[in-house]
């Protein structure tokens, strides 16, 4: 099991957040605390807030981030930071998706390349599991989280392949998962370089975890958690994702509802964020080279007005 998760675009990020040292900062996304470390050790009088929704990322923070005095830990969704942070902050930064002992730990069932349970509950308290999706959701259902989620063009072939196969016996573990795709898929797709399970797995996850869900109710109170001038760093890994930050951003950056015809704006409404990165910020050579994770990566920034 390989403990460490190599940060994603960690410099870039780190400069976008545009540390004050005697600021207030929360990581949404701990993990193993990459982005966390360095920003911890900027802050001189300043507070860094973790947030994760794994509890075993929590239980590894507070073991090895002694050093500092100045770091708080807190288990929640960073949906609900307005209610588990009672201050407005200088800067959020959120890396989003699954860190790499997640993957590596074989039982938490986000892996197609080892056996475990079908699980892929970021947070072990949840009651939704893989489980529940592949054995009970609909064809549909099946379907459409596969197509869009996992953009799985063969998604019906593979919806069809899990509903006929639970029909004889529960599906309930994850190579006899792969398994069931591996059969579902021409052999055009089996030749592909990507693994054929990485699309319907990601899909899963992705549902399992209503991971659209929690970006869109932590974009909607992004500027009321924000002081002046605090920024919002987001990495994202997915067309999805990217889609929400920038539409989220733009609208905040742009609300007015009115007409173009009208010469000034009677709908009252306010900008409360500028953007910073009117074209995300992409990882750079080496770091392609060095980091296969950050090859869909797209970082967006904003701040608040
Ligand atoms: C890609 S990793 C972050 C890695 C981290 N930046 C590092 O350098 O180690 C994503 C982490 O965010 C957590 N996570 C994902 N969605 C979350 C949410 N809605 N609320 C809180 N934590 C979440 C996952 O459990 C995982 O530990």
């Amino acid at each position: 099991m390989y403990e460490l998760h190599f940060p994603v675009m960690l410099s870039e990020c780190i400069e976008m957040l545009n540390i004050k040292p005697d600021g207030v900062y929360i990581d949404g996304t701990f993990g193993r605390g990459g982005h966390s470390r360095e920003i911890a050790k900027r802050l001189r009088g300043g507070k860094l807030i973790c947030i994760d929704r794994d509890n075993s990322a929590i239980e590894y923070g507070k073991e090895n981030f002694s050093e500092f005095d100045n770091v708080e830990f807190i288990k929640g969704d960073f949906c609900n930071i307005p209610e588990l942070v009672s201050e407005k902050v200088d800067g959020i930064l959120l890396d989003l998706g699954v860190s790499s002992p997640q993957l590596d730990e074989a039982e938490r069932g986000f892996s197609y390349m080892a056996d475990g349970a079908l699980d892929m509950r970021m947070d072990r308290m949840q009651k939704l599991s893989a489980y529940e999706v592949v054995n009970e959701w609909s064809f549909e259902e099946l379907r459409r989280i596969i197509s869009e989620y996992g953009e799985e063009r063969y998604a019906s072939k593979v919806a069809s392949a899990i509903v006929r196969s639970r029909d004889k016996k529960e599906i309930s573990g994850t190579l006899e998962l792969v398994e069931i795709i591996k059969a579902a898929l021409p052999g055009a797709a089996l030749r592909e370089k990507q693994h054929p399970a990485k699309r319907t797995f990601q899909g899963i996850r992705i549902a399992v975890n209503d991971e659209l869900g929690e970006i869109e109710r932590f974009l909607a109170t992004l500027p009321d958690v924000l002081k002046s001038k605090g920024r919002a760093v987001i990495i994202t890994f997915h067309s999805l994702e990217d889609r929400l930050v920038k539409h989220a951003f733009r609208i905040a950056e742009k609300p007015c509802t009115c007409p173009p015809s009208l010469p000034v704006c009677v709908c009252g409404k306010k900008p409360t964020l500028k953007v910073i990165t009117n074209k995300p910020v992409l990882p750079g050579k080496d770091e392609l080279d060095k980091n296969p994770r950050s090859r869909s990566a797209k970082v967006r920034v904003a701040e608040k007005i």
